[in-house]
């Protein structure tokens, strides 16, 4: 909880639609409140027609900083007055600082997912990554480990082709690493697998209450691949628990939530905060939702 609510309290928040599920409020609030500091997060609804008005208001209201999720991500891009290269490079925002009525779009997710592998001790320099999806937070995630990773290859295995390709193609034209692109037919993806090191899964295939659904079947895994999956609800997903059952190292969602969540902080504050302690509030609250 936040120490007290002044007058002089600033505000951050988080905006998408849905929203009641964000473990973003428990985990900054818990951040806050340890490092000592005079603010509160919330979480705010808002619909994609809204999101220009919303980011209007929080020039207007003085809200310290915001955390954009699905479905504003691309939409807040056009409405802050200034991008972060990173941000402008990956063509999407999740988190804003507001200086003092100028709005600073930034993005934090593919960082986190980097800092999620760094943490569980998994080296990324010259290895083959297997990306599965080709949405936003793929792409985030692609792009963010090609131009950080040094990773040697990058593969994009996708439900639809085409949007892997675009994917892919968008990839080695930004960072020059070299790519490769599959579909998710079994034979595809048997391929797909079989070449590559690292996995993550960037789909929400397997996300509660679809928990019984897995993007990868058990029989393709094979125990030298590290297995990441950015679902974080439930906290073990059926690809985890299948890929803890080969033998697979696995890396659980609730890591990039909590160090995207840390790297935002970090951007409004100028200070670290306590991931730990983040990570806490966050395993509390899946608990609850139990
Ligand atoms: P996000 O911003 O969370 O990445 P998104 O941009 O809507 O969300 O992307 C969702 C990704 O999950 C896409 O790659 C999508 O595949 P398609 O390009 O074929 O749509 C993938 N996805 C969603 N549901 C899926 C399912 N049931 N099986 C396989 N892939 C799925």
């Amino acid at each position: 909880m936040a120490l007290g609510i002044f007058a002089k309290t600033k505000v951050c928040c988080v905006i998408g639609d849905p929203i009641e599920h964000s473990m973003s409020p428990a985990v900054q609030n818990a951040a806050l409140a340890e490092a000592g500091i005079d603010a509160v997060y919330v979480a705010f609804k808002v619909r994609k027609e809204e999101c220009k008005r919303a980011l209007g208001g929080m020039r207007a209201l003085g809200i310290l900083g915001a955390n954009v999720t699905v479905p504003d991500k691309v939409e807040a891009l056009a409405c802050v007055d200034e991008l972060d290269a990173l941000a402008e490079w990956i063509g999407a925002v999740n988190t804003i600082k507001n200086d003092n009525g100028k709005l600073i779009g930034f993005n934090t997710d593919g960082l986190g997912a980097l800092n999620a592998l760094g943490e569980s001790g998994t080296e990324t320099r010259g290895k083959r990554i297997l990306v599965i999806g080709a949405g936003g937070a793929a792409k985030a995630v692609a792009l963010t480990l090609a131009k950080e990773g040094r990773v040697s290859e990058i593969v994009i295995a996708n439900r639809t082709r085409e949007n892997a390709k675009e994917l892919a193609r968008e990839v080695e034209d930004k960072t020059r690493v070299k790519t490769r692109f599959f579909g998710l037919g079994e034979g595809e993806l048997k391929k797909a697998v079989g070449m590559s090191d690292i996995l993550v899964n960037c789909t929400s295939v397997g996300m509660s209450p679809n928990s019984r659904e897995t993007p990868v079947p058990k029989n393709l895994l094979r125990r030298e691949l590290t297995v990441f999956d950015i679902v974080y609800n439930p906290l073990e997903t059926r690809l985890l628990r299948e890929a803890r059952e080969v033998g697979c190292k696995t890396v659980s969602g609730d890591s990039m939530l909590v160090h995207q969540g840390a790297k935002a902080f970090e951007i409004w504050f100028g200070r670290k905060p306590d991931v730990g302690v983040m990570r806490e509030a966050m395993l509390g609250e899946l608990k609850k939702k139990k």
